[in-house]
């Protein structure tokens, strides 16, 4: 239960707290910043995965996990907005999204090819 206030911290921080009077040219700048370090980053793609991944803390790059973790990853978070009561994305948008973070994500570990280990 400690991670809730948290989160909401974070929301509430990342939406700068009422410093703007222009809210949305405010938020369309700071989406230009969260795209511009991301691959695809003029892609609708990247657009929707900053939309729906940089509420509660900022949007992860995709090479955190490797394709095969990203699904998991996905399934933890649609349970936080669930807890947390951020609505979940359309199904397509999540497909959008889990395909983008799979596209680019961390080559996965070389493990299993050392044989012994
Ligand atoms: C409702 C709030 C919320 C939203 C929206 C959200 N997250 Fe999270 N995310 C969290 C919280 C809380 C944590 C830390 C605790 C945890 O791992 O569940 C977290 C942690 C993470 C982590 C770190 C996990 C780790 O094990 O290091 C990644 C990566 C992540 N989120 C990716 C995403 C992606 C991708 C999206 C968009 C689909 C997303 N998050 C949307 C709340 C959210």
């Amino acid at each position: 239960m400690k991670l809730i206030p948290i989160a909401f911290c974070t929301l509430f921080l990342l939406a700068g707290c009422g410093q703007s009077s222009s809210p949305t040219a405010a938020a369309n700048d700071g989406v230009q910043k969260l795209l511009a370090g991301l691959p695809e980053s003029d892609s609708d793609a990247a657009k929707i995965f900053v939309r729906r991944c940089n509420i509660c803390h900022l949007r992860p790059q995709p090479t955190a996990f490797d394709a095969a973790t990203w699904p998991k990853v996905i399934g933890l978070m649609k349970r936080n907005m669930a807890n947390l009561g951020v609505p979940l994305p359309p199904a397509q948008d999540e497909a959008i999204i889990l395909d983008y973070l799979r596209r680019n994500a961390r080559p996965p570990e070389a493990r299993q090819q050392g044989g012994q280990g």
